[in-house]
């Protein structure tokens, strides 16, 4: 896949692949300004935890740029709150956060240097993120790779692809490497109501690289998963608690309990980067509420009364018991989590 995340240099210009018309339209969204980020990441125009990270410090470097000409005191005053509101887009992926307070401590470590030599540090820490991102990427893929049995059905719920990083993904990167090694391997894509990552994105990323995805419905999992059709599952994560339950998109948790039920075995695939060690266990993650409108509509088609109320949780919360590992680019972290979270993070 090519990138769907540059930024231009020369003109300033962040150019996004806009997500909302996959699979059948490529479009092209600038972002000339931190406003058009923010609405960007709001509006899942990119998505998932990695990518929303990356582009949020390009969206710094891009609040820098326009706020500069401030003197001193208000150009410290106004790039806070231009970054708070950036951070607060989405709530769940702590990659934008972690992204964001990266840069902000860029920014109070360098408080005396010249606003040009600030700018300069902040392209290259963003340029820095989002070449981190792709190796981090490709190293837990191979981690990854090796737990995946030979001739595996893989069943994945989202995009935790290229798309959902700066490249090669985290669950679709073992995905990745396991096909490298193993080419009879195959895919199950779940479709992700509502707003369709696995149908609309998943499917596409997969079929463009060549490797054999199927698409099924949410709710034909347990049936697959009964009929023997299914040997692992990999998924993404938007934020993993210290203690291992692990938040990703709304339908997880549902995979992850029919998994424990048909034994299966149920990997999450995420950097260290997802992993908040402030957050102690899953009920402390902030789980994002989006337009009912999103389950209610199809494009602009209605699909239910319009004036019916409807649940739209973006995120779940897997408990650590329903995970068999959490792959990252350190290695695979398992049960007792609480121990080997704080092995891997804090040393
Ligand atoms: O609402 P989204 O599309 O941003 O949710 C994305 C996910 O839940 C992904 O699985 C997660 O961010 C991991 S992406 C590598």
């Amino acid at each position: 896949m090519h990138p769907h995340i540059s930024f231009d240099r020369h003109t300033m210009v962040l150019h996004l692949l806009d997500q909302r018309k996959l699979p059948l339209i490529e479009a092209d969204f600038c972002c000339k300004t931190v406003a058009d980020v923010q609405f960007a990441i709001k509006n899942m125009i990119v998505r998932g935890a990695p990518a929303i990270g990356v582009t949020a410090a390009f969206g710094c470097v891009l609040a820098l740029h326009e706020l500069a000409p401030l003197p001193k005191p208000a150009l410290d005053t106004a790039l806070h709150t231009v970054l708070y509101n950036l951070e607060t887009s989405r709530p769940t992926a702590i990659n934008l956060h972690w992204a964001i307070e990266h840069m902000r401590s860029i920014y109070y470590s360098l408080a005396h240097a010249p606003v040009e030599d600030i700018l300069a540090a902040f392209l290259d820490a963003a340029y820095n993120i989002q070449a981190e991102d792709i190796r981090i990427c490709e190293t837990l893929g191979q981690i990854g790779a090796s737990l995946i049995p030979q001739g595996a059905t893989i069943m994945t719920h989202c995009n935790a692809g290229a798309l959902a990083t700066a490249g090669y993904g985290t669950a679709l990167g073992v995905i990745r490497a396991a096909y490298a090694k193993d080419p009879t391997i195959k895919v199950i894509a779940n479709e992700t109501r509502p707003f369709l990552q696995g149908s609309r994105l998943t499917c596409y990323e997969l079929m463009q690289d060549g490797l054999p995805v199927t698409l099924a419905c949410d709710n034909a999992c347990a049936f697959l998963m009964s009929k023997g059709l299914v040997q692992c599952c990999v998924v993404g994560a938007d934020r993993i608690a210290a203690n291992g339950d692990t938040a990703n998109k709304i339908g997880t948790l549902g995979v992850a309990l029919l998994a424990h039920h048909f034994h299966i075995p149920f990997y999450v695939a995420a950097p260290l980067s997802t992993i908040d060690t402030q957050v102690t266990t899953g009920a402390n993650i902030p789980i994002e509420e989006r337009d009912p409108n999103e389950v209610k509509m199809l494009g602009n088609t209605p699909i239910s009364p319009l004036d019916v109320p409807a649940y739209n949780f973006a995120f779940d919360v897997t408990p650590n018991e329903y995970i068999t590992g959490i792959i990252t680019e350190v290695g695979v972290l398992t049960a007792p989590y609480d121990a080997s979270i704080a092995k891997a993070c804090l040393g």
